[in-house]
């Protein structure tokens, strides 16, 4: 590895750096990996707790600490977030939700993804000419699915936690009512979306000062509206949210500007109880979300076919590896344009797509030296069916539980639109459909009929919390924001863990590349070395240097010692244990 390299990664880090101390001192080692150091991982015994707001995390250990269950702790964060990160945490959107109970030796998904309103067309988001229409899919009312967020939250909760809503709120409703002193990442988050922000005048108010002005570091910043909605909540339970005043303020926000969602489409809501995808991979159990997400699906599917190859021996981030991970990516979002949707809607052939056999036949076709363009890619013949904001957290605690929770409203902001007098962001989710065949979405993803938009239908996610065990154990619990990166980016910590031996935090900060198949470009974070970017490219691959991906709040157990690794592409992010 080159000085300059290192000096440039430094330097980054050091810049976005601003929240905990703790992620300081990552910050320095995060340079040092690329020489073969290792970062420290923060350790507890009794609990861990690693999130993307270092207020959500502490309000999260606090439940831990006075007894609570890592439900009840994951519940405290999500609801904590959707205070302190507008940007992502949420109640106007949906998610998705991992629960392992060792004691139980089981793995439950809880699907909270937001629903297309009943009134949802196919051609919703055409214009006249038959053209999508991003506007419509991104920053109108339109764009809003049905949230799910309060909903599978008390679901988690009543079925698995061992706390009140009205507790597992109180932090949250704290931090609304009272304020916290703003970030210079809350600051700057607001300045840049400024445009969508300040077009809603209900979302103005609550962003900007009376002046229009900025909240700038270290201003106190209030949000009563939200305070009094998550109030009424915890006062009236989730269906406060879904058939109460909250409710009648969102449909209100809805009737007066185009939108589609309706009394009884709030109503008519719930959360789901899936089962999570299961692979393995190298002797470890892995489950991950199963659709409507396409996450586990993909991730499993890519480690399928990486098993084949001694990853180990070829060693961290160098050109074999990655080409190996570019050539088994492509091949896997060509399905997904193709195979993935709800499921409630179209048959997705999951086992056929995550079995070792279909592995087998796609690393047939990879060339170990060459890249295929992605226009010769298709997707493939899995076995018939048989029947840029997110925000993740990981939490484990002492009875053998772990959460791998990741929630959105999909972009930062969301459709940057706020609900009148309920003082949230409502998600943009419905750009997650396939607004044409063939066009792609916002983060680049091609989609087609199975993810088409339909009333009550779920929009594909790539969202993939992820749970792996080993032994029976829990070992590793991950996942991360980042749109169609997610998949990539929690395959990687999952490698580097099982494949490279790096520990939790080092895994974590390590630069990450991604390739989703169109458009037939390797992305790369900076810090890959000059060497490994020349290997790349002899081998046929386009390699793009842009900004970072993901940020993948991850927990390692081993020897019954947790350790936490925060990432550290987010300022704000705490791994707190005890
Ligand atoms: N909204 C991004 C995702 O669900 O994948």
């Amino acid at each position: 590895m080159s000085r300059p390299v290192l000096q440039k990664s430094c330097k980054r880090f050091a810049v976005i750096v601003g929240g905990a101390l703790v992620l300081f001192s990552q910050t320095v080692h995060s340079a040092a990996i690329l020489e073969g150091e290792r970062m420290n991982p923060v350790q507890g015994k009794e609990g861990m707790v690693v999130t993307s707001h270092f207020l959500a995390t502490e309000s999260a250990l606090e439940v831990l600490k006075s007894g609570g269950n890592a439900i009840d702790a994951a519940v405290t964060a999500a609801f904590s977030l959707a205070v302190t990160q507008p940007r992502s945490g949420n109640i106007g959107g949906g998610g998705f939700m991992l629960i392992s109970s060792e004691k139980k030796d089981e793995v439950v998904a809880i699907d909270y993804r937001e629903k297309a309103p009943s009134k949802a067309t196919v051609d919703m988001f055409l214009n006249e000419k038959g053209d999508a229409d991003s506007n419509k899919s991104r920053y109108s009312h339109i764009a809003a699915g049905v949230p799910g967020t309060v909903a599978g939250l008390a679901l988690a909760l009543e079925q698995y936690g061992t706390i009140s809503l009205k507790e597992a709120m109180a932090p949250a409703i704290k931090l609304a009512e009272e304020g916290f002193i703003v970030t210079p990442r809350f600051s700057s988050g607001v300045k840049d979306k400024e445009d969508r922000l300040k077009k809603w005048k209900s979302s103005a108010q609550i962003f900007y000062k009376a002046d229009g002005g900025y909240y700038e570091p270290g201003d106190l910043f209030v949000q009563k509206d939200l305070a009094a909605t998550l109030k009424r909540i915890a006062d009236l339970g989730a269906s406060e949210f879904y058939t109460g005043k909250t409710a009648e303020l969102l449909v209100a926000e809805m009737a007066k500007h185009g939108g589609l969602i309706s009394m009884d489409d709030m109503k008519n809501y719930s959360p789901v109880m899936r089962k999570p995808v299961h692979g393995n991979y190298r002797g470890h159990d892995i489950y991950s979300m199963s659709p409507p997400s396409s996450g586990g699906a993909h991730v499993i599917q890519i480690l399928n076919i990486l098993e084949g190859y001694p990853i180990a021996q070829y060693g961290h981030n160098s050109s074999v590896t990655i080409h190996l991970m570019a050539e088994a990516m492509k091949r896997a979002y060509a399905d997904r344009s193709m195979y993935l949707g709800d499921e409630d809607f179209v048959k997705v052939p999951l086992k056929g797509i995550t079995s070792k056999e279909y592995a087998t036949s796609i690393r047939a076709q990879i060339d170990p030296y060459k890249a295929m363009p992605s226009k010769m890619v298709m997707p493939g013949k899995p076995l018939p069916y048989e029947s840029n904001e997110t925000t993740h957290f990981s939490i484990v605690d002492k009875f053998g539980n772990a959460v791998s929770n990741t929630y959105t409203i999909n972009f930062s902001y969301g459709s940057g639109i706020v609900v009148e007098g309920a003082g949230f962001l409502l998600n943009n989710e419905m750009d997650d459909f396939s607004a044409k065949p063939g066009v792609p979405n916002a983060y680049g993803l091609i989609g087609g009929d199975a993810n088409k938009v339909e009333p009550n239908k779920r929009m594909l996610s790539s969202m993939s919390p992820t749970i792996v065990k080993k032994d029976g154990k829990n070992f590793l619990v991950t996942g991360s924001p980042g749109g169609s990166r997610i998949i990539t980016t929690t395959l990687q910590v999952i490698m580097n863990v099982i494949d490279h031996g790096l520990n939790i935090q080092s895994a974590v900060a390590a630069p990450r590349i991604h390739h989703q198949w169109l458009p037939d470009e390797i992305r790369i974070e900076e810090g890959l070395s000059q060497d490994t970017i020349d290997g790349l490219k002899q081998k046929g691959h386009d390699v793009q240097q842009k900004s970072s991906m993901g940020a993948i709040q991850s927990i390692m157990i081993s020897d019954g010692v947790m350790y936490g690794g925060a990432d550290p592409r987010r300022s704000t992010a705490l791994a707190a244990g005890m």
